[in-house]
């Protein structure tokens, strides 16, 4: 049996994000780094590696099973970073996370299930923070470009003297959608988690705030459309904000954890941004709707309507596809800064396995650059577990990330 270290272990290799991912380690794995394929089916592995182009070839394939907690445990035990891409998280995710915090190995994914990161939180921070091991979910389009976006605009303001208020911020995209996306939409609905996803402070561990009736109105995700003058903007509600939100709250209490604050009072908004009332009003009540849907018993007829499980969107699709993120700060002082995330490419795919990859490389590679220093650990968040590590590598990969007292780039598309 072979026992060599791998320095970095991709599970879930045989799916539509874990093919995608194990092609952009192929092209983007610096020289020498060992890297290995995980997955319930030899077969799939294979061909995910043989379909491959690039300098850089897998190492091994390992057969593991989330069914099978001794063969996960086993890959990860010779594991110094894992990504994952085997999703619905709250089905396939504990075996890995939970071997990965017994072993100290870094791990990152790209799931969006914040009832789950919750009981991982509730289950892991404190032994992955006395051992240092970085547990860092959330590493795909859901949460980094929200994420390391406030990260740019609070260091900007705190470089200008002041600690930040509140930061606004609006998505525009264009791109597809993956039936395990929506699988996991769905299993969210079923499993009657998604209830718990709507609290405020869901991923602040033992530190979130019970909130009084008027606390929760002031913090609950937004139903209506707004106008923004400083976005020159219609804001409707975005179905990815309540993964998004939490995130960016997780990050404002680990930094003030770590003595870095946001801000006493920091709050953090999101939503999509649109031309004009007419259309930010559709997509307001188009959202409602799909949610009311999923949790009635109408949601058989929606499943069958969804994607399976294993597809994604063409080749073309993921190419042609965007998304550009615009923020506002405010200041304590009342002073603003303004940032700017974007990129080419379909978000759920494209970026979301550029992100990935650039998070686990950033594990493997700049172990002593990253925030906190070598021995920082817990579960982790993109911006406190990554921080400025990742902006330089995805910038490096042709992302946007700024920040600037004045807004950036004229507004675009949406
Ligand atoms: N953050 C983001 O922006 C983002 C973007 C895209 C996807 N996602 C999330 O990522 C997840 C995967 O999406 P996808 O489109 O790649 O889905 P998918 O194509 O259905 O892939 C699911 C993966 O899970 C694996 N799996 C299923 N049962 C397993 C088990 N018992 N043990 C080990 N692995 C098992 C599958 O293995 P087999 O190949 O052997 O069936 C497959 O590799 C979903 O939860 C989705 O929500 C997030």
């Amino acid at each position: 049996m072979n026992t060599q270290p791998i320095d970095v272990l991709l599970y879930g290799a045989g799916g539509f994000t874990g093919r995608l991912t194990v092609a952009e380690l192929a092209r983007h794995a610096p020289p020498g780094l060992r890297w290995a394929l995980a997955g319930r089916h030899r077969g799939k592995l294979e061909a995910a590696r043989d379909a491959a182009e690039g300098p850089s070839r897998p190492a091994e394939i390992l057969e593991a099973d989330s069914c099978r907690p001794e063969t996960v445990d086993a890959a990860v035990s010779r594991s110094r970073v894992v990504l994952t891409t085997a999703g619905p998280f709250a089905a396939y995710g504990d075996p890995v996370v939970d071997a990965c915090v017994r072993h100290r190995a870094h791990y990152v994914d790209i799931t969006g299930e914040t009832p789950w990161v919750a009981d991982v939180i509730e289950r892991h921070h404190a032994q992955a923070a006395v051992d240092g091991t970085r547990i860092i979910p959330f590493c795909g389009f859901d949460s980094v470009p929200s994420d390391l976006g406030t990260l740019l605009v609070v260091e900007h303001l705190r470089n200008r003297g002041t600690a930040c208020a509140e930061v606004v911020s609006a998505f525009r995209l264009r791109g597809g959608i993956n039936g395990g996306t929506a699988a996991t939409a769905v299993q969210l609905f079923e499993s009657g988690q998604a209830r718990r996803s709507g609290h405020p402070f869901l991923l602040d561990g033992a530190a979130r705030p019970r909130l009084s009736r008027e606390e929760f109105l002031r913090e609950r995700d937004p139903k209506g459309v707004r106008w923004n003058a400083d976005l020159r903007r219609w804001l409707a509600p975005f179905f990815m904000a309540m993964v998004n939100t939490r995130v960016v709250r997780r990050s404002a209490m680990l930094a003030a954890d770590a003595g870095r604050p946001y801000g006493p009072r920091f709050a953090y908004r999101e939503f999509m941004a649109m031309r004009s009332r007419l259309r930010a009003t559709v997509l307001a009540v188009g959202l409602a709707g799909v949610q009311i849907a999923l949790a009635s018993p109408l949601r058989p007829l929606v499943k069958r309507r969804l994607p399976p499980p294993g597809t994604g969107p063409s080749e073309e699709v993921r190419r042609n596809g965007w998304f550009r993120l615009d923020l506002v700060a405010r200041g304590e002082d009342g002073r603003r800064a303004f940032g700017l995330v974007k990129d080419r490419g379909d978000p759920g795919n494209t970026v979301t396995v550029k992100c990935l990859c650039e998070a686990a490389l950033a594990l493997a590679v700049d172990g002593d650059r990253l925030p906190g220093g070598p021995s920082f650990g817990g579960v982790l968040t993109p911006a406190t577990g990554l921080g400025q590590v990742l902006v330089e590598r995805l910038r490096a990969r042709g992302m946007t990330l700024e920040a600037s007292d004045a807004p950036l780039d004229a507004a675009s598309g949406g």
